[in-house]
């Protein structure tokens, strides 16, 4: 399976911090928010990512993650020229899905929780159809909101409804087969001018073929669309890590983890860093490794 992460649009929300600067390489905490949705798509073990952004912002990911060899996957790059819409995606990204399935995030989407690496998984040996999550939010007109029949059954999904039929939010991570594109090149711009995600999951619904699987309580789904929830993100980030000693969303740990890479590459990488925390985490989890942690 490809990976796809949207990293593009103006972050107008956002000014003055994305006046000169990608919202998604703002820090959430100690790393670019762009670190934790491409921690998803390593933890799904997908290893072939494209990153779409804007003809300002490209570079600025070029540079930070160049062809992603240092971590022993593959990422590459196309122009949005515009925000166009989410479903563009997979129109832009045409040929780098070529004929395999495709998992798309948005690179302002964080999320965290016990046992998603496995969910992750099994999300991407998905064979047929699409797969969406739902997730209960305080405030759903803000999002794609899934519609329930008296049995549980889903029969609409609505994007930013005026009068939510459900508490269940779609957060920005989709699982498709390839019949994506062609699905996303046949949907026509919505009244706001965009070529929508939820167009995308309404015709997989009418073909029969979307799963909607709901996240637990427990799991963390967190939005970073305002200034109150980027602290909030960061905060939450914070008091994880503090806590635990853990890191969440670092990007060579699950390359390490995974096999990506080897110890002495590893090394490579905290050696760039070694002044700092972040650098010596990376030392510790070498050595930790070598003593066999239960966390490994
Ligand atoms: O966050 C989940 C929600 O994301 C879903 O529940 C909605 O169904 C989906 O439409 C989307 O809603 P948003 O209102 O959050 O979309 P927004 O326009 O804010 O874009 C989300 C991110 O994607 C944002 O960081 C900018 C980026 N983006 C957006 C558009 C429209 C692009 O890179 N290109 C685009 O064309």
């Amino acid at each position: 399976m490809k990976g796809i992460i949207l990293a593009g649009g103006s972050g107008t929300r956002l000014y003055p911090l994305t006046r000169v600067l990608s919202k998604q390489l703002i820090p959430v905490y100690d790393k670019p928010m762009i670190y934790y949705p491409l921690s998803v798509l390593m933890l799904a073990g997908i290893q072939d990512i494209l990153i779409i952004s804007t003809p300002r912002d490209l570079c600025q990911f070029q540079e930070l993650f160049a062809d992603g060899s240092h971590l022993g996957i593959s990422i590459s790059y196309a122009e949005q020229p515009a925000p166009e819409g989410l479903a563009q995606a997979f129109v832009i990204g045409k040929d780098f899905i070529g004929s395999d399935n495709v998992a798309l995030i948005l690179g302002d989407n964080i999320f965290f929780g016990s046992g998603f690496s496995r969910v992750l998984e099994e999300c991407s040996s998905l064979s047929e159809g699409g797969l969406i999550f739902g997730y209960p939010v305080r405030d759903p007109e803000r999002y794609g909101v899934v519609e329930f029949d008296d049995d549980n059954k889903v029969v609409g999904i609505e994007e930013k409804p005026a009068h939510p039929k459900s508490k269940f939010a779609v957060p920005g991570l989709y699982f498709y087969d390839n019949d994506v594109i062609a699905i996303a090149e046949n949907i026509k711009p919505s009244p706001r001018g965009e070529l929508e995600i939820t167009d995308v999951n309404m015709e997989y619904l009418r073909r029969g073929k979307l799963r909607v699987q709901p996240l637990s309580r427990g799991f963390c789904w967190l939005d970073t669309g305002t200034h109150e929830s980027l602290q909030q993100a960061s905060s939450y980030v914070q008091a994880v890590q503090d806590r635990q000693g853990l890191k969440v969303a670092c990007i060579e740990e699950i390359a390490y983890n995974h096999g990506y890479i080897d110890s002495a590459q590893m090394e490579k990488l905290a050696n760039d860093m070694l002044k700092n925390q972040y650098g010596q985490y990376l030392m510790e989890i070498i050595a930790e490794t070598k003593a066999g942690s239960i966390f490994s």
